[in-house]
């Protein structure tokens, strides 16, 4: 990452993650699927580079600094990714949560001390995000000196995918994908990506992928039962037309994807990377020129073990019945 030596030190090992080459059989035919695995970030996710972009942005503008605390709005990931972060430059840090927060991330977040204030009612709209950002204003004017990242609206969140992400994506020197397929929460990491392509790879096709009943690239709202993936509002960073498509992924689907990578190659990913990966699989399906796509897997299984991967969430969620991806498709790794 960028910075100075006593920044790099500390986070030195953000960033820079591994492509992971695959085979997805689609249609009868066996094609490529690179996976860039977020999960390999010391803080276990593509938050890590979200959050050292967001706390360097504030520092750079003199608003955070000694005797400051942050405070951000998460429902998981980068939660643990500013405790991280935050920890290693000795700032404390106040993480507003919901009841979706999951346990190995909560964990995380206590275990790097950070301070978790949890909101247990549901906003107007029957989701946590209003709730959580309501709460972020009420601290904000009960403690001066607390800051806000605004990790929806902040620039130098699309900005790091832009200058880090994207250009890492291209450099790993298994030639140029033909489509690159990222999800979306804020949309920053899409955004990011999407410019830095747009630039460099205009013929390279970025798909914006999100799940069914969520609006974060204008799809029509409804339930949801994946974390990581979609938001209740539309995202501040990405907009359809800054990408080349969108595919809405049933939760259903995603689960199904990150069972089929699992058992055809013993990777764990979680479910925002199931419904990136049935996405791939949507496109091949469609492309049949297509060689070599790149999913950007935002995570691992560690934090999806008592949903994505617990027999009994599945089932409680309903998500068993259409346990198919569609259209099917296997995975192997590279002989
Ligand atoms: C697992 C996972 N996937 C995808 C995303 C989407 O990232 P962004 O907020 O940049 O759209 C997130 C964000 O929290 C995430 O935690």
């Amino acid at each position: 990452m960028n910075g100075t030596p006593a920044r790099a030190r500390d986070v030195s090992r953000i960033g820079r993650t591994p492509l992971l080459p695959v085979r997805l059989r689609v249609a009868g035919r066996w094609r490529e699927a690179g996976l860039k695995l977020e999960q390999f970030n010391p803080g276990g996710s593509v938050k890590d580079r979200t959050a050292y972009a967001l706390v360097e942005d504030l520092e750079d503008r003199g608003l955070l600094g000694p005797g400051r605390t942050l405070v951000e709005s998460t429902s998981g990931n980068l939660g643990a990714a500013l405790a991280y972060v935050c920890r290693s430059r000795g700032y404390p840090f106040v993480a507003v949560v919901d009841p979706k927060t999951s346990r190995r991330n909560l964990d995380e977040m206590t275990a790097l001390s950070a301070i978790v204030e949890h909101v247990d009612r549901p906003d107007a709209h029957g989701g946590f995000l209003r709730a959580r950002l309501d709460r972020v204003q009420d601290l904000l004017a009960s403690d001066a000196s607390l800051v806000w990242p605004d990790q929806y609206r902040n620039p130098a969140n699309p900005r790091v995918h832009r200058e880090q992400t994207g250009p890492e994506i291209l450099r790993h020197g298994h030639g140029r994908p033909d489509a690159v397929f990222v999800a979306v929460s804020t949309g920053g990491t899409l955004a990011g990506i999407a410019a830095y392509l747009r630039m460099v790879a205009p013929e390279c096709h970025v798909v914006g992928v999100d799940v069914r009943g969520s609006v974060a690239l204008g799809g029509p709202p409804g339930r949801r039962a994946l974390t990581g993936i979609g938001a209740g509002r539309p995202s501040e960073f990405a907009r359809p037309a800054d990408c080349d498509e969108v595919r809405l992924i049933p939760d259903a689907e995603a689960v199904a994807a990150c069972h089929r990578l699992r058992a055809g190659t013993g990777v764990g990913v979680g479910g925002s990377s199931g419904a990136v990966l049935a996405a791939a699989a949507r496109h091949l399906a469609e492309h049949p020129e297509a060689q070599r796509v790149v999913c950007l897997c935002a995570d691992g299984a560690d934090r999806y073990e008592d949903t994505v991967y617990s027999a009994a969430w599945v089932a409680e969620h309903g998500l068993t019945g259409t346990a198919a991806t569609e259209p099917a498709f296997d995975t192997a790794l590279l002989a």
